[in-house]
Formats: structure tokens, sequence, C-alpha cells
């Protein structure tokens, strides 16, 4: 079972589940998230406010998820770092979609970035979560062009439909493992 975090819009969490994918919980640290009314599954946001420290807040996300018989957890836009006590719940378990063609461009801001550097060419990248940013291992990478008319609301949107088909299938393969 599936358990998705998210941050705001949730455009990944809902390919995810028009994939098929058994998502059995949904959890944010924003409570204002649009991706929480995405999916009829259980909701829960852990804002940070409410906790004495991130790891209590972790813990405790950790804790509603495993509630949950969530075994693989996906970051769908998720903007927070996890701390181990997030991490050791689901060792080796924690997924990340990224907008860039890691390990160039990590970070909040890749798209942006990417564009400020010039480059011709970005991408999605699917990827282990560790404590760091964006730096676990690589499970799976696509490129996408850079044109040059592009915003960072177009380029963003190009990336995007790209990862609404990478994640799915890269997390239905760790499924069936
Ligand atoms: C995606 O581009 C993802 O790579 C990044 O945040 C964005 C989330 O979009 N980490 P959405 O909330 O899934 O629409």
């Amino acid at each position: 079972m599936i358990g998705v975090l998210v941050s705001g819009e949730g455009t990944n969490l809902q390919a995810l589940a028009d994939y098929g994918l058994p998502i059995a919980a949904v959890a944010s640290n924003r409570r204002d998230a649009r991706a929480l009314s995405r999916v009829d599954v259980p909701t829960a946001a852990f804002e940070l406010a409410d906790f004495d420290d991130r790891a209590a807040r972790d813990a405790a996300m950790a804790a509603w998820l495993e509630e949950q018989g969530v075994e693989l957890v996906v970051l769908a836009g998720y903007m927070h770092l996890l701390t181990p006590a997030f991490l050791d719940a689901f060792p080796g378990s924690v997924v990340n979609v990224h907008p860039s063609l890691l390990p160039s461009f990590p970070g909040a801001h890749a798209v942006e970035e990417q564009l400020a550097a010039g480059v011709r060419e970005s991408g999605a990248t699917v990827h282990l979560v560790d404590e760091g940013v964006d730096s676990g291992p690589i499970l799976a990478q696509e490129r996408v062009p850079v044109l040059p008319d592009d915003t960072p609301a177009t380029l963003h949107e190009r990336i995007k439909a790209v990862e609404h088909d990478l994640l799915p299938r890269v997390v239905g393969e760790l499924c069936a493992r």
C-alpha cells in the first residue's frame, strides 16, 4: 500500500491514482494543499507549527501512515526535507519526483534555475529519498527539451507531463517487487 506526501497542487498524486496504484492515504505539511482533495482516501495534515520540532512532526506523520497500512511512500510535490524520524520508519521505501535531470539542479527552485542557467535540456527524475536535498539514488530519468520562449510555467508544465507518466510507472515497478 502506498502513502503519498503532498504540499501543493497534486497533479502527480492524480497521475498515481489514475494509473490504478493502491493509494492508502495522503498526508501533507499544509492543511490548505489542493492535493488533499483529489483522491477519496484518508488524508491528514501535519503542519510544523503544530509540533515541537521537525522530528516530532515526522514521527507523527510516519506513525499515521503506518496505521493506514502504508509500506511505500511517494513524495509527489512534498516540499519539506524528511528527518530520520520519518525515513527510518520506511527504510529504502521513500521515493521522490523532481523536475530536473538530477544531480543537476536539486532544490525547490529547479525550474527557474535551469532557465536562468540557459540549459537546452531539462527532465524529470524519480529517486530514492535520503536526508539530503534531492540526493538519493536515481531510479529513472526522462529528458525534456527547453524551448527558446519558455517561461518557468511553460517549462514546468512540459516537465510535469513527463512526470505524470514516469512516476506511476516507476512506483508500479516498485510495488510489483
Ligand atoms: C513536481 O514538478 C515535482 O517534481 C516537484 O513538485 C511538483 C509537484 O507538482 N517536486 P504537483 O503538486 O504534483 O502538481
